[in-house]
């Protein structure tokens, strides 16, 4: 899909914030700091449209894009940033429940796990969370620019065993830097078989 117009809607800090409207969404989930918001930015030939950042934890709200009046694209908080309260972490993960469970638009989940590292416990329960609401949850790999491309197979293959992905489930290598990845991820996205169970 060729992105002209990519709008921010709304940060949403509670679920009374989420955005009444008919289009389909596509959120991204996954790790602090593993690239949610650079992935949006790279689909949508966006520099900036989502705020990115080196330091983890930048994302703390659920971020609405309307995509060409076509797609809304969601931006989920990540977890697993040290240095956040108790109180905070618990916020997060009512604001996230609050979502997976009843969003009707929620058409796709793309969880992205960072190629270079075997998954977390995180990973893995963030996976079983959306996959307990959601059926074909897409995995992104990304960052795949920082590994050489000899060790590509091999680590899909620990992060598929890690989170116990069966054979149709989708694994994606993708990167930001090298736009790998990208066109395939836009043709999952416009498949339009819903997800939800
Ligand atoms: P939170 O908002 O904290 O949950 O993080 P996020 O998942 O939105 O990560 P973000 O997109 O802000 O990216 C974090 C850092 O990783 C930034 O410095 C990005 O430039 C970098 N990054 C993201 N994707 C890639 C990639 O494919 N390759 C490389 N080399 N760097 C990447
Ligand atoms: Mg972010």
């Amino acid at each position: 899909m060729n992105v002209t117009k990519a709008e921010m809607i709304i940060t949403a800090g509670n679920k009374t914030q989420f955005p009444q409207h008919d289009l389909p969404e596509i959120a991204f989930a996954g790790k602090s700091n593993v690239g949610k918001s650079s992935l949006i930015n790279a689909l949508v030939n966006r520099k900036m449209l989502a705020r990115t950042s080196s330091q983890p934890g930048k994302t703390q709200t659920i971020n609405f894009y309307n995509i060409q009046e076509t797609f809304m694209f969601v931006d989920l908080p990540g977890y697993g940033y040290a240095k956040v309260s108790k109180d905070q972490r618990e916020k997060w993960g009512k604001l996230i429940d609050g979502y997976l469970q009843n969003r009707t638009n929620l058409k796709k989940v793309i969880l992205l796990v960072d190629i270079r590292h075997e998954v977390g416990e995180n990973d893995k329960m963030m996976y079983d969370w959306i996959a307990h609401y959601h059926q074909n949850v897409i995995v992104v790999a990304t960052k795949m620019d920082k590994i050489k491309r000899s060790q590509v197979q091999k680590n899909l293959a620990v992060i598929r065993k890690g989170l116990g992905l069966s054979k149709e489930d989708i694994l994606l290598g993708f990167s930001t830097e090298t736009k790998q990845g990208k066109e395939e991820l836009w043709s999952i996205i416009e498949d339009g078989e819903n997800i939800n169970r």
